[in-house]
């Protein structure tokens, strides 16, 4: 007869929905395929006057989450919550109650990992995350199991599907900013707050554990230095054109030797290379290792039914040990929480520029900016100044420039900021 595992769910949102619903609909195909059968005993929700077109039938439906976390009886919590807390201290209760969790909690995992992993390994369980980058795309099983004969050289992630929905449509359908954000929102893929998508910072809590998972030692999220889509226009996305590139929100791990250099950020990319194509709200991860060469995972981002085949693939790794009863579980060896990666400073790292000005249109003016880029050692590899662009006597100018430091590009932008024939802020862009 089929083992059978006894879960609870916590927070039947848009995502726990999904969980419930694939293990209510799918039970007999996910026996067939594990011999396992995986039973929904209960879920916690604090409204259940909502239609969730499921029916919880034969499911105990509660109000109380410590009717999940305190049932002998389940083996295994899914945590849909969202957000740190109350999230973080359900997770630590569950664990400590040693229960295994499963969770799609980004946030959560990259900003208290270690304590997480740590109360997961006292305990004896684990907690497992799949769903918390790149929704349905099985990035994190391919670091930990696929890929586990390789060291990793680097990780290019496009892992923000709001922002590559922003600015897919503005490259393609030359749409505004506001508007294309205004559309991610009303497709459902922003966040509560959609700040956290343009600013880059849900980007960094994804490289933060994908980084982890690569290096097998903690990454600190606070140190990674990030940037968002906010300051580009559809100017920009165009000037990219003309270039040859496509602008996309790029999460960024490269290793240098024991260091990794991390970073999020806008980034220009040549249109040939296979991370272009990656459009809307899709996402993709390249990543190179070295006996593989470079490998590149695709697919849906976030979205209700790809976030929770995400999280069912976590049910049933944790499944398999509890069936043949392992002890120490595997995937608590990928990274140790105790110890931690360390990171190369941006101003060690060398990089292509764009850079976006607008200036008065004077004689001079581009050999002034010529001027002092060569004194920082900068050499410009293509130019372009509009003859005009709307705005009275000022017109765009974009430089892209050969590999440069990023302390040398620094010092030249306080210059050439100072010049009083420039009259905007400085669009600062990288090359891929
Ligand atoms: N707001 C996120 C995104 C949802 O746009 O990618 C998935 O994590």
């Amino acid at each position: 007869m089929a083992k059978e595992i006894n879960l609870g769910i916590l927070g039947l949102g848009t995502v726990g929905t999904g969980v419930a619903k694939v293990l209510l609909e799918e039970g007999d195909l996910l026996t067939k395929r594990t011999g396992m059968r995986f039973r929904l005993k209960s879920a916690a929700d604090l409204d259940w006057n909502r239609d969730r077109g499921v029916d919880f039938a034969g499911v105990h439906t509660t109000t109380d989450v410590n009717e999940v976390l305190n049932d002998p009886e389940i083996e295994i919590i899914v945590e849909t919550i969202g957000g740190y807390e109350p999230a973080f201290t359900y997770i630590m209760q569950a664990l400590a109650n040693h229960k295994h969790v499963v969770t799609a909690n980004k946030a959560l995992i990259a900003t208290k990992g270690t304590e997480l992993f740590l109360q997961a390994k006292k305990n004896g369980v684990d907690l497992l995350f799949e769903a918390s980058v790149g929704g349905g795309i099985p990035i994190i099983k391919s670091l930990r199991e696929g890929l586990i004969a390789n060291k990793f050289l680097s990780l290019y992630g496009i892992i923000n599907g709001t922002s590559n929905y922003i600015l897919t449509k503005m490259h393609q359908d030359e749409v505004d900013f506001g508007q294309a954000l205004r559309e991610a929102q009303m497709k459902g893929f922003a966040e509560a707050d959609s700040t956290l998508d343009v600013s880059g910072g849900d980007a960094a809590h994804k490289l933060t554990i994908l980084a982890s998972l690569a290096a097998g030692a903690m990454v600190d999220f606070d140190s990674i230095p990030v940037e968002g889509i906010t300051s580009i226009t559809t100017l920009d996305v165009d000037f990219a054109k003309r270039f040859g590139y496509v602008i996309k929100l790029l999460a960024i791990c490269r290793f240098f030797g024991t260091e990794l250099d991390l970073r999020v950020h806008p980034t220009l990319i040549p249109k040939e290379h296979l991370l272009a194509a990656v459009n809307n709200e899709l996402n993709a991860v390249f990543v190179t290792g070295n006996y593989v060469g470079d490998t590149m995972f695709y697919g849906p981002g976030a979205g209700q039914c790809p976030t929770a085949s995400a999280i069912i693939s976590d049910i049933v790794d944790l499944s398999k040990d509890l069936l043949l009863k392992n002890g120490e579980r595997f995937s608590n060896r990928t990274v140790n929480p105790e110890e931690k990666a360390t990171l190369l400073p941006l101003d060690k790292i060398s990089n292509r520029f764009y850079l976006r000005m607008f200036t008065l249109d004077k004689p001079g003016i581009l050999s002034c900016i010529a001027g002092v880029l060569g004194n920082h050692g900068i050499s410009i590899s293509s130019v372009i100044q509009l003859e005009t662009h709307g705005q009275k006597d000022v017109v765009p100018i974009v430089l892209l420039t050969h590999k440069a430091p990023e302390k040398a590009m620094d010092n030249a932008l306080t210059e050439i900021a100072a010049f009083d024939f420039v009259r905007s802020d400085i669009l600062r862009l990288r090359l891929f």
